[in-house]
């Protein structure tokens, strides 16, 4: 898989691509990740990117040209299945559309300013408009990041144990069970007797025993 992401910001993005699970991805050519500099399709003297909205308001604009100069650039290079936009009002992320997404080749993932983008750009080149929750953060960037390790994590290969990422919370539709690990007394608060014993069938069903009062409680909407 392949992900080509377009930021004013692109310092915010670097970190976290290259730590981790992320840096694994990428070392293992399992993910493809190419963060773009928007300011570089920018060709006045001052490399402007963004102006007052028209009509006024508070914030700044994304420009269309960097834009489509950036996107046509990679459109001509190869075809993508998706360009995302990741906005406040765009459609719900959940884990669904993690897994849809993860099975794409090619992926665009624009970040906007909080104020938006020129809606030219949406109308003629954003396939898809993603929004990861009800609040509005500064920039897309970390919601573009947010995105891309929920996706990235499903690649099969990714995480070592080929089973985790098919029983994490949401997979089945319910939270995950907690866990433990050594020591099995630390300061009088013990790991449950079940999980010491090695009967698999009973750790299974106290797993979803678990699992679903935990969900019960905290996500009744799920069930
Ligand atoms: N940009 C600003 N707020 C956002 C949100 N909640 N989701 C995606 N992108 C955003």
């Amino acid at each position: 898989m392949r992900i080509d992401i377009i930021s004013g910001v692109p310092q915010l993005l670097n970190y976290p691509l290259s730590e981790s699970i992320l840096k694994r991805a990428q070392q293992k050519k399992l993910a493809e990740i190419i963060v773009h500099d928007l300011r570089t399709f920018a060709h006045d003297k001052h490399k402007i990117i963004d102006l007052p909205p028209y009509g006024g308001g508070a914030g700044m604009i994304l420009k269309p040209e960097p834009i489509f100069e950036c996107i046509e650039k990679l459109q001509s290079e190869r075809s993508y299945d998706e360009i995302i936009y990741v906005t406040a009002d765009g459609e719900r992320f959940d884990q669904k559309m993690a897994n849809t997404l993860s099975l794409k080749k090619n992926l665009i993932i624009l970040c906007g300013h909080y104020k938006g983008i020129d809606q030219r750009v949406r109308e003629a080149l954003i396939t898809k408009e993603i929004s990861i929750g009800d609040y509005v953060l500064t920039g897309g960037e970390l919601a573009a990041m947010v995105i891309t390790d929920a996706m990235v994590r499903l690649i099969p290969g990714v995480i070592g144990d080929g089973e985790s990422a098919l029983t994490d919370s949401f997979q089945d539709g319910l939270l995950d069970a907690p866990s433990y690990t050594r020591p099995e007394d630390f300061r009088g608060m013990k790991v449950p007797e079940v999980l010491l014993g090695g009967n698999h069938k009973e750790v299974s069903k106290w797993k979803d025993q678990q699992r679903r009062s935990k969900t019960e409680e905290r996500r009744k909407d799920l069930l």
